[in-house]
């Protein structure tokens, strides 16, 4: 027998052991940063949250999809129109082929508008026998190697705030827009399909999704009335607990407290420990909230964080998002599933095929390959529904441009390319074909899936 834990408040996670935050030298400069940001409006609104937390209850019911993607860390300098959109665009191509696909909703969450600490590995970095605190994100401190650059700075807790507000801002102003021709495949840049290996069903995937776009056009006069107004949801790791409880708040004719930093804020692989800061915070906030699990996690576990994170079992409020590997998923998932199922907790399955497929070539690059990404999604896929559960979210780390830092796919990256146009900071991500090709995969998976598996 456990006893209630004790009671919570948007601070209570100070008294808890808090890993992966920086230490500021200055913390007077911290608070007063803090405090600037308490009275700043919030980013998003409670209503928003419930919507979301209702599209994922259907997601976890198996009636609708998931969709996040994004960055691994999004930069302050990288806070411009072109990024923005290629983001949104990739985001939303990728939902409407697995609309197709899957014939379900999707609900398109981006990696963004507040995507701006890290955790790391270690906590200093030495270069030539100099000794510095490590990077960790634009919101702590710059990537610059110089003693200044690596100091923690809590004025830009303010300015990562300020980079979600103006994201958040010009993505609702495009949403509103409907998208001019983003959403349609005609302008799409789908030249490499035909080098895939199942050319001829994507051609044909892509072209039904253009006829059933355009007969809703023709018949209801408006863009994208097939699949309902177009929203997108923020999210990011929930890593810089000052920053999160700075924008926690209570809203009128609702009960709880509200993460208004971003619509779905997760916990970190490195941070996910039951007695933890992290943990703490999260507990209390009415947002729908996910945990990145990898190998090691145990049945257990998972059984201690749903009842700490989601003690009334609410669908829609809890979401596992695994990134086990394509070595290790089809071992370790099914023990946690198990392990749920035998309790009957809701939880959304989401598999995140990119954190635990990453690798180093022989020159030392960060890299992961596209058919490693593909294998997990693919056996995660088959593993939950063998085990009576299913797959109810892909989470990627994309680019909506042509960057080469994640290898193989139709278009051919090599090692050689890597260097061409390797643009991250930190972990590397699929660029627009890639990201394109993988929804084409996931939407065949997928059709194949509600066909009992037999190939359309
Ligand atoms: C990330 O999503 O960039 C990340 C650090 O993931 P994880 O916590 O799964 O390692
Ligand atoms: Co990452």
């Amino acid at each position: 027998m456990t006893s209630a834990p004790p009671e919570w408040t948007p601070r209570s996670w100070q008294a808890k052991p808090a890993a992966q935050l920086p230490t500021y030298p200055d913390a007077q400069a911290l608070q007063a940063a803090l405090a600037q940001l308490a009275r700043l409006p919030p980013l998003v609104t409670s209503w928003e949250i419930e919507n979301l937390k209702t599209q994922l209850a259907g997601a976890t019911r198996g009636e609708r999809f998931m969709l996040q993607g994004g960055d691994c860390s999004e930069s302050f300098a990288e806070c411009e129109s072109d990024a923005i959109v290629s983001k949104l665009k990739i985001l939303l191509q990728m939902s409407l082929v697995l609309v197709q696909g899957g014939k379900k909703r999707v609900t398109r969450v981006g990696r963004f508008a507040g995507q701006y600490a890290k955790p790391r590995s270690a906590d200093t970095e030495t270069r030539d026998g100099v000794t510095l605190p490590c990077y960790r994100g634009d919101m702590v401190n710059r990537a610059e190697f110089t003693a200044e650059g690596r100091t923690p700075d809590p004025q830009l807790l303010l300015r990562a705030y300020e980079r979600s507000g103006l994201t958040i801002n010009f993505i609702r102003a495009l949403i509103d827009g409907g998208f001019a021709d983003l959403h349609h495949p005609e302008y799409w840049q789908l030249g490499f399909v035909a080098k895939c290996p199942n050319a001829a069903d994507y051609a044909r995937m892509v072209e039904s999704i253009g006829e059933s776009l355009r007969f809703m056009e023709a018949v209801s006069g408006s863009v994208m009335a097939d699949i309902g107004r177009v929203d997108f949801f923020t999210s990011h790791e929930g890593l810089h607990l000052h920053y999160e409880q700075a924008q926690t708040r209570q809203v009128p004719h609702r009960t709880g407290w509200y993460d208004l930093s971003t619509h779905f804020p997760w916990i970190g692989q490195r941070t996910r420990a039951l007695d933890g800061a992290h943990v703490e915070y999260f507990r209390g906030i009415a947002n729908p909230v996910g945990v990145k699990i990898g190998p090691g996690f145990t049945g257990d576990e998972a059984l201690a964080l749903a009842d700490r994170l989601n003690p009334n079992n609410e669908p829609g409020r809890l979401t596992f998002i695994h990134r086990l590997g394509a070595d290790r998923v089809e071992e370790c998932l099914p023990p946690l599933v198990e392990a749920l199922r035998r309790q009957g907790k809701q939880v959304l399955w989401c598999c995140d095929p990119m954190h635990g497929n990453t690798e180093a070539t022989a020159a030392g690059i960060k890299t992961r390959r596209f058919e490693r990404i593909l294998a997990e999604l693919a056996t995660s896929f088959r593993v939950l529904d063998e085990c009576g559960a299913h797959l109810g979210g892909v989470h990627f780390e994309l680019t909506g441009e042509n960057v080469t830092e994640c290898l193989g796919g139709a278009s051919g990256v090599t090692e050689a390319d890597l260097t061409r146009d390797y643009r991250t900071r930190l972990d590397p991500r699929l660029n627009y074909e890639q990201a394109m090709e993988m929804a084409l995969m996931l939407a065949r998976l997928m059709s194949r899936k509600s066909n009992g598996w037999k190939s359309p």
